[in-house]
C-alpha cells in the first residue's frame, strides 16, 4: 500500500498530495472550479491538491482513469452533468457512474450561456435561432466532446428547431471558445465560468442564459424561456468523486474539506462573479451525488435517447 494509507483506512490520510482530474482542457469551466475549490481544500487537508487535465472524448477518458486508479484516497474526479449523458451516448463506455466511484459531494450548479462569434447578425435569440434554421448546413457549432456539457446543450438547441448543425467537438470550452473569439466557429452553449469575461469584454455576442432565473452576474441576458425556447434549459452540475472501494473516513476526511472550501468567501465570492455559486450545505453529501446522478441519468437518457 501506498504510505499513510491502506485498503481498509484512511488512518493518518493525507500524507501526501492528492491528485484531482479533470476530463477537460486546462481553463475551461471544469478546471476553473476545480481551483477554485481545489485552493481551500488543499490548505484544510494540509497538502497539495494536483490538478491533472486528462482530456477526450467528452469527459469520458478522465473519468475512466479515475474509475480505475488506487482506491486510496490520492486520485480524485471533478466531473459534472457529463457524468450523466455518457452512458447513454458511449455503448462501450469504460465505467458505471453509479457503481466505479464513490461520491464524495456535490459543488457547484453553473448556467449556460448561448453564445457566437462577435460578427454574426443576429441580435437576438429568436433571430439567432431562425438564422440556425435558415443556414443549418453551414453553421458550426462548438462543444467539448461527445457527452459535454456544451454538446449536451447544443443538442437541446438542435431538438428544439429540428435541425442538424455541424459539430465541432474540442478537448475543452477553453480551446472552443478560442476559436469562436477568433471567428473559426459561428456558436457555442458554454457555462457562465467560462464565457463570463468574454461576455463582458464584448468578445462575443450573447444571447440567452440556459435558466429559469436570469443570472445575477449577467443581468442583461434574457433566459430563454423568456426568448420563447422553455425546453432548451439545463443547468451544469459538479460533483467530486473518489474511486470505488475508498475507504469511508477517507471520503469524509474529503468532503469535510470540500464542505469548508464552500464556505470560503473567497470562493463565494469568485463563483458569483462567474454566475454561479456553491451547492447548499446539505448537497455536499454523498447521498447528494446519487440522488442527483440517478435522476440525471434517467432525465438525459429519455431526451438524447
Ligand atoms: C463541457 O463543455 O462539458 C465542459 O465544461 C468543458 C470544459 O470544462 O472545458
Amino acid at each position: 500500500c501506498a504510505p499513510g494509507s491502506s485498503s481498509a483506512s484512511g488512518e493518518g490520510y493525507p500524507d501526501r498530495n492528492v491528485e484531482i482530474v479533470v476530463p477537460f482542457a486546462a481553463g475551461g469551466p471544469t478546471d476553473t472550479v476545480t481551483r477554485l475549490v481545489g485552493d481551500p481544500m488543499a490548505e484544510e487537508l494540509g497538502v497539495q491538491l494536483i490538478v491533472q487535465n486528462v482530456e477526450g472524448a467528452g469527459g469520458t477518458v478522465g473519468a475512466g482513469q479515475v474509475a480505475s486508479a488506487r482506491d486510496d484516497g490520492y486520485t480524485l474526479l471533478m466531473h459534472h452533468i457529463g457524468m450523466s449523458t455518457a452512458p447513454t451516448l458511449y455503448d462501450d463506455l469504460a465505467y458505471d457512474p453509479l457503481e466505479d466511484f464513490e461520491p464524495v459531494g456535490l459543488v457547484t450548479e453553473v448556467p449556460m450561456t448561448i453564445i457566437a462569434r462577435g460578427d454574426l447578425e443576429p441580435e437576438n435569440l429568436e433571430d439567432l435561432f431562425a438564422y440556425l434554421e435558415e443556414n443549418e448546413g453551414d453553421v458550426t457549432i462548438a462543444n467539448a466532446g461527445v457527452g459535454s456539457a456544451s454538446h449536451l446543450c447544443g443538442r437541446l438547441i438542435q431538438q428544439e428547431l429540428g435541425i442538424e448543425l455541424q459539430e465541432v467537438p474540442y478537448d475543452g470550452a477553453a480551446p472552443a471558445i478560442a476559436d469562436l473569439v477568433g471567428g473559426q466557429v459561428d456558436v457555442l452553449c458554454d457555462q457562465t465560468t467560462n464565457t463570463t469575461g468574454q461576455i463582458e469584454a464584448g468578445d462575443v455576442k450573447a444571447y440567452a442564459v440556459t435558466t429559469p432565473e436570469r443570472v445575477e452576474s449577467l443581468p442583461d441576458l434574457p433566459t430563454t424561456a423568456e426568448a420563447g425556447f422553455p425546453e432548451v434549459e439545463v443547468a451544469v452540475w459538479h460533483a467530486l468523486y473518489a474511486p470505488a472501494g475508498t475507504p469511508s473516513d477517507i471520503i469524509t476526511t474529503l468532503r469535510d474539506a470540500l464542505a469548508v472550501a464552500l464556505e470560503d468567501s473567497s470562493v463565494v465570492d469568485q463563483m458569483a462573479s462567474l454566475g454561479t455559486a456553491p451547492v447548499a450545505a446539505d448537497q455536499v453529501e454523498p447521498e447528494a451525488v446519487t440522488t442527483k446522478l440517478t435522476e440525471q441519468i434517467d432525465l438525459w437518457g429519455d431526451v438524447l435517447s
